[in-house]
């Protein structure tokens, strides 16, 4: 804490004051030396890298390693990261009946939930978070076995047989082989698609102190199993105002379209100004950015780069999507509030392009951001000085009553 930030504890501990800050706009939760974030300026770093530079130079276990490690990895870590990695892609064979016990139309995250809280039954020789070799080998796994267990989860939807991790791919081009292929036809990965996954992992990788992040930190400070911690968040990143968004985004795009697209741009953004309609721009707005997001912008790049390659450069929801983008970015409303495209609002469009249906959007996201929240769960748990976090509240309540005997109330 600088010397020009008060010191909260130390004012409680001599006062008995506290803090009242519903949805904590103004109260840092942590230290944290993982992710910068400077929401004035749109600027996004990981670990000092700007998110520009590692979505253009780097890959998705780069990413990962500086994450975890706090460097980028020279050619041999990298190496031999992503051969630990891969030796941890498959799931114990278990998992499928414990698969079977959803329903078949059930939520892609409803089902991850469960799943990755079902990897804490697994793994006893990584469930000790207070060992840090337990929870170098818990990260490895859970990072490894998120793109097994969303591709599982799709395929068990679909009902279709899982398809195991083919070790010799990449981390993206094993998640569409897993997703995409069959027992009767390989997929063929594109390079294209597969950069572009992987990019979509790499700008979803962390995002300091956001909702599910904290949410894993609170779960985690009870000591408990670091899978457990990680269904927390995947739990937490389900709701539409939170991760949720990319698929609420598209759907919101599906509903304009279906109301006769661009041309009724203009009559949908009416409704979203109106503050009784309860309509909102689903994609748009952050408690952080009062900029454009820097991961929209890399998004919106590689929105027109999927489409391209896939000659669906005139797809509807890409127009509606910049259409939507123009009319607010001029518009008194959305520029009062400082409202600008967050990373869902195109991530939707690209991962329809690749095909991955909409329900699953949001587990994608989960898949990506296992990393980062188990990146800020270790960083908490080695920090000596980590209490279990206990948030205080202003009581509101009834004041001292007495229980009268039930004939009497
Ligand atoms: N559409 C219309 N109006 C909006 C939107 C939006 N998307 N977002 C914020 N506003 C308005 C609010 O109504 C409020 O107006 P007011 O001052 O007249 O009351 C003002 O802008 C400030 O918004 P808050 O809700 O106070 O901002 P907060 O920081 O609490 O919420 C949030 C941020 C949840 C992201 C919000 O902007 C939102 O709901 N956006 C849509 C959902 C979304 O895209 N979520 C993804 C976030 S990024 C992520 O999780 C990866």
């Amino acid at each position: 804490i600088g010397p020009d930030v008060i010191d909260i504890r130390k004012l409680y501990a001599q006062t008995g004051m506290f803090t009242y800050d519903p949805g904590f706009l103004s109260t840092a939760s942590c230290q944290s030396a993982i992710t910068y974030i400077d929401g004035d300026k749109g600027e996004l770093l990981y670990r000092g890298y700007p998110i520009e530079q590692l979505a253009t130079n780097c890959d998705f276990m780069e990413t990962c390693h500086l994450l975890l490690y706090g460097e980028l990895p020279d050619g041999k870590q990298k190496n031999d990261f992503t051969k630990l990695v891969t030796n941890h892609t498959m799931v114990n064979e278990q998992m499928q009946f414990f698969l079977r016990g959803f329903r078949r139309d059930a939520h892609p995250m409803a089902i991850m939930t469960g799943l990755v809280g079902a990897l804490s039954a697994f793994y006893h020789d990584s469930t000790d978070i207070n060992n840090p070799q337990h929870r170098e080998i818990a990260a490895i796994r859970l990072i490894a076995k998120m793109p097994t267990l969303v591709a599982m989860a799709y395929k068990y939807t679909i009902g279709q047989p899982y398809m195991y991790p083919k070790n010799e791919l990449s981390y993206a081009g094993n998640f569409l082989h897993m997703m995409f292929a069959t027992p009767c036809e390989e997929y063929k990965v594109s390079p294209v698609l597969e950069r572009a996954l992987d990019r979509i992992f790499t700008l979803h990788a962390d995002h300091e102190q956001n909702a599910s992040t904290s949410t894993v930190r609170l779960c985690g400070s009870s000591g408990t199993n670091p899978f457990a911690a990680i269904a927390a968040g995947v739990a937490c990143l389900w709701g539409p105002a939170h991760g949720g968004a990319n698929e609420a985004a598209l759907n919101m795009l599906g509903d304009i379209q279906k109301m006769g697209g661009v041309a009724k741009v203009g009559e949908f953004m009416e409704k979203v100004k109106d503050k009784n309609s309860g309509v909102k721009l689903m994609g748009f707005g952050h408690r952080v950015y009062k900029n454009y997001d820097p991961r929209a912008k890399l998004m919106q790049e590689t929105c027109k780069e999927v489409l391209a390659e896939l000659g669906l450069e005139n797809d509807p929801l890409f127009k509606l999507a910049m259409a939507l983008e123009k009319i607010a970015l001029e518009d008194d409303y959305f520029v009062s509030r400082k409202l600008y495209p967050n990373v869902d609002f195109y991530s939707g469009i690209v991962q329809r392009a690749i095909g991955i249906p909409v329900p699953l959007f949001t587990a994608v996201f989960a898949l990506a951001r296992t990393v980062g929240w188990i990146a800020q769960l270790n960083e908490m748990i080695g920090d000596p000085e980590y209490k279990i976090g206990r948030p205080r509240q202003l009581f509101t309540g009834a004041v001292r009553r007495d229980v009268q005997p039930l004939d009497k109330r």
